[in-house]
This record gives C-alpha cells, structure tokens and sequence, in this order.
C-alpha cells in the first residue's frame, strides 16, 4: 500500500505493532513525534535506538501514547527507505472529550510525498557517489496519487467530494523525502487548529508549509460556489536560485452537483522562494494549552547548522568521494558531521559497550568562521568539519534550551529539524545571527512541536524538560542532510526514581 495502512488510536493507548520485514533490504519503522515515555527502545532510528530488522526477521513495537492526542506519522528509517515507506497516525481525544473546535462534517487524510522510480536505497547510493546535491523525486503525489500534472495519471486523481455548506477537517502530512511544500485550495481559506499534534489557537490563512515530518490540522469549509477546487502541493526551497514549477501535485476538492470531469479551478501558491510566507504561517502558531513552557533554562546549548563541503580522500568513510572541486558536500552540527556507528548506540549506552560513540559533542560551535550573519561566506577552507559519533548527555531533568543557528558555507537554507522522544516549546525565531540582545521570546504561548523549520539564514530558539531517558536522535529531516551528516544524539539519563528506571530491551530487539 502506498500510503502504507493508517494506524487509529485513542490518547493513552497502547500500541502494539508486529513488522515482518519482507523485503531484501534492512528496515526499521520510527514513529514520528511519538514521545515514547520510557520506551525509547521502541523509537525506530536504525543504529542510533535499534539495529535494523533483517530481511525475514521481525520486531514488535510497544509504546504508549501518553498525553498524546493529533495527527501524526510513521516511517521507516533506515537510508532513504521512508520515500514509500510510510503512513498516517491518527491519535483521537479520550472517549468523552471534545474538540477545542466545532466537531467537522467529516475528516481526511492528505499526505504529501515523493515518489522516486529507483530503487530508495540506490538512489541514496547514487547521490552520496555524486558528492552533489539529490535529484528532484520522479512524481511529487498527494496520498500516493502523482495528480493531473503528469501524463499517466490524468484519471488517477484523488478527491474529496464534499457537501456545500458543511464544514471538513484536513489531517495534513508531509511524508516527502527531500522537500518543503506550500499547501493550499483554490478559494478556500483554511483554519489551523493543530501542529504536531498539539492543539493551537486557530488561525485562518489560504496557505500553510509543511517540511518533511511536519503535521498540521486545519479546517476548512465548503462555502464557494459548486464546483471542483485544485488542493494543490507546490514547493519551498529557500536555499535554490532556480525557479521551480509552482505546483508540483494537485487532488480535488469536489462539491456535490459539479459537472463531473470538470476543470478544476487552479489554486495559487506562494513562490518557491517565499521566506515572508512562511514566516506568516510560523508566526500564527501559537499554543492554545501552554501547560509547561520552562521559564528558566539549565543548559543552554548553541548548535549550528551547516552545509559545506569536506574533501575527497580525508579518514572519511565516504571514501568513494568523485564530488566537484575535490570535495564533496557534506553537512555538520557545531562543525561535527555525523557519522553513524555500526550497533545500537542506545543499547551500546546501556550495556556500557564502549568504542562506538563520544560523550564530547561540544556545547557550542567549534569554528565561528563559517558562521557570518546567517550568510554563506567563502571561506574556501572550511572542508574542516570534524567527522565524529559524539553525544551530548543531559542529567535527567535538566530544562533544556537549545539555539538552532543557520549556518553554511555552501549555503544556508530553511532546516526542518526534527527531536525525537519529545515535543519542544518554539520560544523565539528570527532571521541572521541569533543575538541574545534583540532576540524575542514568547513564554506565553509559543507552538509545541517535533519538528521546527529554522528560518533560513536565521534562528530559531527550543525549550524542553529532559525527562525522558533514553538516546535520541535530532537530525534535519530533509533526508538528504541526514545523509551528509546534519543530526547529533542527545543521551538523557536514567533518573532515580522506579518511574524513572529505563526498562530492559525487549526479547525479540534486532541484532546487528
Ligand atoms: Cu521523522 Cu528521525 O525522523
């Protein structure tokens, strides 16, 4: 199936998943922006929480969804696997409790991906070779359909009929490998009520952007005349000179008693290159339950993200380098390329194995000269990154608050960084050089997310209470920077109390 099956669930429940790998290749499966409250086991990344499950072999996932409510996704995460392989979690409130909103008419599922001709493993393969950048995916598709724009599938649309007059929630996903999507309906307004699967104050807008791991909930009424609407996908690439064709994939948004087959009338979506619109979504997201923002922060750590270029032929383990100039591109966390260690560093963590990763991974950037307003500099010498498996460890219950610095010397880009086993206050975000002087804070009521898209050539500050033990992976998840290296781990450790004691692995955990 593509998408892959939806999992349902309520707030609190236990979920149980059996995954038989069938395939030839190695997989595991990651559920995004589940918390994994004292199961981080069970989180998914291939050598960072797990060894990969083996062709014919299986794992069973168990984890709990504790105070967690929304919508959001599953995929598989092991190399660039998760462009098919992936599907929606919808998690619904407790039996009982209602909606901060008018309950809809009816609810839809739009996920927003890519779909690549090659084989996902190749294609990685492939890319890493080139020391370039990754190709543009084959067919950009909404719930697995590519949409009108290309020729094969002119028949093969996906549609919503709706009803005139009632009123529709749209569980919106980005599941796409490599790209930032604008989304939209022709003449339609929507009302984000829901990011990451935290409720928000509602917000109306006729566009909303979704990077790769991003979920919004948004509401949407069928008030224009009868007819069929483009909901159209078109991309946000901050980072390219090039113009790109503005809509990429289309679905319909049908009412009941338009002429069937009729020409749908065409939604507009911001240029591909338009910072300032998602700035306006970004800047209308906004907690409606901020429980717990931490006004006081223990650790502050100041982490930058960058792009650059590492020469051919250094102790890399990307010796197959035949990139341009000599280098190839690369990518880095305070000037550390991550480089992924061959067991489960989660378990090497809690077995005490050592030699497979550091506890050094520095607090702050190691070299500022990559680091000039935001801007790409040409400092032609910064193939400098370190390679390095380092860690950064939290004592259990440190309020954490982490500065995400855009940075790069090839260039700076908009970043969707992504924190496993929590949900993080976003308390500030600007453009250029973070600067504590001028920066502005909201501790009232700032979005709670998993996944933040740092503002190009700009900041963006998170807060969370490190609370939940275990190793967890913060990485970019544009997939093509994961590969270059662009994530760290955070260890957080075991706390005293019972509730607090990190459960053993279970019986059936993959072997490497
Ligand atoms: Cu949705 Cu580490 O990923």
């Amino acid at each position: 199936m593509l998408p892959g099956p939806v999992i349902y669930a309520q707030e609190d429940d236990r979920v149980i998943v059996k995954v038989i790998n069938q395939t030839p290749h190695n997989a595991t499966i990651h559920w995004h922006g589940v918390r994994q409250r004292l199961s981080c086991w069970f989180d998914g990344p291939s050598y960072v929480t797990q060894c990969p499950i083996q062709p014919g072999q299986t794992f069973t996932y168990e984890f709990t969804l504790v105070q967690q409510k929304g919508t959001l996704l599953w995929h598989a995460h092991v190399s660039w696997l998760r462009a098919t392989v992936y599907g929606a979690i919808i998690i619904y409130p407790k039996t009982g409790v209602p909606y901060p909103f008018p309950y809809p008419y009816e609810e839809h599922i739009i996920i927003l991906g890519e779909y690549y001709l090659r084989d996902p493993l190749q294609l990685e393969q492939a890319v890493l070779a080139s020391g370039g950048g990754p190709p543009p995916a084959d067919a950009y598709t909404i719930n697995g359909h590519p949409g009108p724009n290309y020729k094969c599938s002119t028949n093969d649309v996906y549609k919503i009929d709706v009803i005139p007059g009632k009123t529709y929630l749209l569980r919106l996903i980005n599941a796409g490998l490599n790209m930032e999507n604008f989304f939209g309906v022709a003449n339609h307004q929507m009302t984000v009520v829901e990011a990451d699967a935290e409720y928000t104050k509602p917000f109306t807008t006729d566009r909303v952007m979704l990077g790769p791991g991003q979920t919004l909930n948004v509401l949407i009424t069928a008030n224009q005349p009868i007819g069929r609407y483009s909901m159209a996908m078109g991309p946000y690439m901050s980072a390219r000179n090039v113009p790109f064709q503005n809509i990429t994939s289309v679905a319909y948004f049908q009412y009941l008693g338009a002429t069937p087959n009729s020409v749908s009338l065409p939604a507009v979506l911001p240029r591909f290159n338009d910072n300032l619109a998602v700035k306006t979504v970004m800047d209308g997201l906004k907690s409606l339950n901020p429980a717990s923002v931490p006004k006081e922060i223990d650790k502050n750590l100041f982490v930058t993200i960058g792009l650059n270029v590492q020469k051919c032929g250094r102790k890399n383990p990307r010796q197959n380098c035949q990139g341009n100039n000599g280098g190839i591109f690369a990518a880095s966390m305070n000037n550390i390329t991550f480089i992924r260690p061959s067991v489960s560093l989660l378990e090497a963590y809690y077995r005490k194995i050592n030699g497979h990763f550091t506890e050094d991974f520095p607090a702050s950037p190691l070299r500022f000269y990559d680091f000039v307003n935001g801007a790409p500099n040409n400092a032609p010498n910064d193939t400098n990154a370190l390679n390095g498996t380092r860690t950064y460890v939290f004592e259990y219950g440190t309020r954490v608050q982490l500065i995400l610095q855009d940075t790069g010397t090839i260039s700076t880009e908009n970043h969707p960084i992504h924190l496993h086993g929590y949900s993080f206050y976003v308390v500030g975000y600007g453009t250029g050089n973070y600067n504590p002087a001028t920066a502005n804070f909201n501790l009232v009521d700032p979005p709670y997310m998993n996944t933040i898209g740092v503002p190009v050539g700009g900041w963006a500050a998170i807060r969370f209470l490190a609370d939940n033990p275990g190793a967890w992976f913060m990485h970019c998840h544009l997939e093509i920077h994961l590969t270059w290296g662009l994530s760290v781990v955070f260890i957080v450790k075991n706390g005293q109390g019972p509730l607090e004691t990190l459960p053993h692995p279970p019986a059936d955990y993959p072997r490497c």
